[in-house]
């Protein structure tokens, strides 16, 4: 609004804006009196007092705008911040600051601009000299962040796999971030988030590298399973859209557990099938069917004749389980699609066995 284009001085620029955009009612008289509170009564009428005199500055405020009122800038990126004063009684407005401090000027606004943010903890302020001598200012807010260089996870102090029912400690490692008050990892286990944490260091302004744990207790669910983590820089409404976001590698767990064996007590196949039942463990474990005490080969394409009692065993590093199952084979043609609820389970699993 000042520089408005009109050929007038700066300061009769800002008596102009005190004159018409003064939002402080110094000159309001005070309001009238409500009459109906109490009847007309020369003695008891309370006249209005005088216009009380111009406020000073300290009990006005500062007529001092930014623009904008507080930063977020990534750390190397440039800054731009306007100052400007609305009202008269002011001489010109300045800027305190480490960082390319513009000079004094009597202008009626000042702009701070950086090429790049090369400081952490910044506390610009601008002020306003008063005719009278007297000065006022305002604090910018600033907030310099960086996203971290790197985020990695691991297991505290374990290598190869773990047993089933043992604990564990995930560890994300967050490195020269900032500020790290406003980071919010978040540990995954495969797509599902685990848990958050925050930071315990919350005043530093400098890049900082720090370390976060999860603990867990392993299951023989977490076998193959994939765990990382993600650090974010949570920076209000107000930073960077969306947040910065850096994740971690994959880190694949192993499981020892096993060996298992998911038969039904009477399997069914059809005629051209071939016998199979599920096997999982970590390691895999090897599987051997016997029938009447002796090992057997599984047929490929199953006749009426593959039909009886069978003991099925599943071996590993582990142990050893054993099943005793009974084989009916149903007549049918071995292309059709009807397998039984048994059948399909096994074609589902992952950890199939190559038996042949
Ligand atoms: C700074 O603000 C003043 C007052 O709102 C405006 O007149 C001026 O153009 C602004 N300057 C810049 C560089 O934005
Ligand atoms: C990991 O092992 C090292 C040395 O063996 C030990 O100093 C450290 O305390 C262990 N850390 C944890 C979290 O158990
Ligand atoms: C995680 O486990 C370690 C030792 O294994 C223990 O010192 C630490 O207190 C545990 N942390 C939590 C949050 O349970
Ligand atoms: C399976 O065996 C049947 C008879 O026992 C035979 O007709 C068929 O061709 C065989 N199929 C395959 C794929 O070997
Ligand atoms: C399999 O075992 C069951 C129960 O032990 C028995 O009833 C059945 O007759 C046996 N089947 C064959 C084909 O031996």
């Amino acid at each position: 609004m000042c520089a408005s284009g009109r050929p007038i001085t700066l300061l009769l620029c800002c008596l102009f804006i005190s004159a018409t955009s003064s939002p402080v009612s110094v000159y309001t008289p005070a309001p009238p009196l409500p009459l109906q509170i109490s009847p007309p009564s020369p003695s008891a009428r309370i006249l209005p007092s005088p216009p009380s005199s111009p406020l000073s500055v300290s009990e006005v405020g500062c007529p001092l705008t930014l623009t904008p009122s507080f930063l977020v800038v990534r750390f190397g990126d440039p800054v731009t911040a306007n100052c400007s004063l609305s009202r008269a009684g002011f001489i010109g407005v300045g800027w305190v600051v480490s960082l390319a401090a513009p000079e004094f000027t009597m202008d009626c606004f000042l702009v701070w601009r950086v090429e790049r943010m090369t400081e952490w903890s910044m506390k610009p302020v601008c002020y306003a000299m008063s005719d009278e001598g007297g000065q006022c200012q305002r604090n910018l807010p600033l907030t310099v962040y960086k996203p971290p260089e790197s985020v990695s996870i691991s297991f505290v102090n374990h290598t190869g796999p773990m047993s089933e029912g043992q604990q564990f400690t995930l560890q994300c490692e967050v490195r020269k971030v900032a500020p790290v008050g406003n980071l919010r990892v978040t540990f995954y286990r495969g797509q599902t988030a685990l848990g958050h944490t925050q930071s315990s260091i919350n005043t530093d302004e400098k890049p900082v590298s720090e370390v976060f744990t999860l603990n867990i207790t392993s299951t023989k669910e977490d076998d193959g399973v994939q765990f990382w983590c993600e650090a974010k820089l949570e920076l209000g409404a107000d930073g960077p859209q969306p947040p910065p976001v850096v994740g971690s590698e994959k880190l694949t767990a192993a499981v020892l557990f096993g060996p298992q064996l998911m038969c039904p007590t009477k399997l069914r196949v059809r005629e051209g099938e071939s016998l199979s039942c599920e096997t999982r463990g970590n390691p895999p474990p090897s599987v051997t069917w016997f029938r009447d005490g002796e090992v057997v080969a599984l047929p490929t394409n199953s006749s009426r004749e593959h039909a009886g009692n069978y003991t099925v065993t599943a071996k590993s590093l582990l142990g050893q389980t054993r099943f005793t199952v009974e084989v009916e084979v149903l007549p049918g043609k071995g292309t059709t699609n009807s397998y039984n609820g048994h059948f399909l389970l096994a074609v589902l699993l992952i950890w199939t066995i190559n038996w042949s």
